[in-house]
């Protein structure tokens, strides 16, 4: 049954029965319009390896059509500590290499692993979907770019975000650069990563990267506040926005009118016609 549901993309087996999730650390959960999905490695602190992005990334690829909300959550303390630290030991994560192999490898190859993990990060910004990453304790490395990769961040009060990677010699792959200079900047962005330091919730909240900041025990109640408004309005109006949104920065104001213009044209049709 399990080789059934797995399926085999460029060298990796994807299987995202509840029993292999469960064995790489995570849950994902449906209900009705919300996908829920859960890093669920609790005494590791929820570190993620290539199992947990090809993971995701078939997650993405499957996502139910009338989901409108998909919310990442970390089980424990952490939202999570980063990559799995035994990456960088000679041994590596069973089945999955290390960087040493990787080094070993020709380029090209790991170049191609790095886009199959981004694929786990970049489904979360479809227009279809609202994603909201729900951070409790330490969002490291790898963590903070999942909770970047959502279109919103609602935290507690306890979050540690850190963009460890340039401390470790490495750089953030995980497709978190371009959400973290649009939220606070250029400069900003430079300070955090090029530091490594961490950053609390009073300064996430004043620099734009958290939504909304509530005390740990009321993560759970703002997000389902959250999800309530979101699903309070139009799904086809709500889709054609963000798509609008997402195009704003790359558009001239020009350019831009035209795209509300064209978008409207296909609402009023949808609705009146
Ligand atoms: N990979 C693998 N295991 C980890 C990781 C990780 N990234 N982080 C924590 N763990 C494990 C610990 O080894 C420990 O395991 P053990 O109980 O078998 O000894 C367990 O999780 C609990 O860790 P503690 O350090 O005891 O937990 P604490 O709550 O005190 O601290 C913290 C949490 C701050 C997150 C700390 O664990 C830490 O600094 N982890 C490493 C963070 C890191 O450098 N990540 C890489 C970032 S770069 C990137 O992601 C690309």
């Amino acid at each position: 049954m399990a080789e059934a549901q797995a399926r085999q993309r460029g060298g990796y087996t994807e299987d995202v029965s509840a029993e292999r999730l469960a064995e790489i650390g995570l849950r994902f959960e449906v209900d009705g319009e919300i996908a829920t999905i859960t890093l669920d490695r609790p005494e590791k602190r929820n570190a993620q390896t290539f199992a947990t992005w090809s993971a995701l990334a078939r997650i993405g690829e499957d996502l139910p059509e009338q989901v409108r909300v998909v919310v990442v959550k970390g089980e424990g303390p952490s939202f999570s500590a980063g990559i799995d630290l035994r990456m960088f030991t000679p041994e590596g994560v069973p089945g999955q290499g290390s960087f040493s192999s990787a080094a070993k490898s020709d380029g090209a190859g790991f170049e191609q692993r790095i886009r199959q993990a981004q694929a786990g990060f970049l489904w979360l910004r479809r227009p279809e979907i609202v994603s909201i990453a729900a951070v409790q304790g330490h969002a490291i490395g790898a963590g903070f770019q999942l909770a970047l990769a959502c279109d919103l961040r609602i935290v507690a009060d306890n979050v540690r975000f850190c963009m460890k990677e340039p401390a470790l010699g490495l750089v953030p792959d995980l497709t978190g650069t371009k959400p973290l200079v649009e939220l606070v900047g250029l400069a900003k962005a430079i300070d955090i990563c090029l530091t490594a330091r961490t950053v609390h919730a009073d300064e996430a909240m004043r620099i734009g990267l958290a939504e909304r900041v509530v005390a740990g025990g009321d993560l759970d109640k703002a997000v389902q506040d959250k999800i309530a408004e979101l699903l309070s309005t139009n799904r086809d109006a709500a889709v054609a926005t963000k798509r609008l949104l997402q195009g704003a920065q790359a558009r001239t104001l020009e350019e831009q009118s035209v795209a509300e213009g064209l978008e409207q044209a296909a609402r009023i049709k949808a609705l009146f016609g």
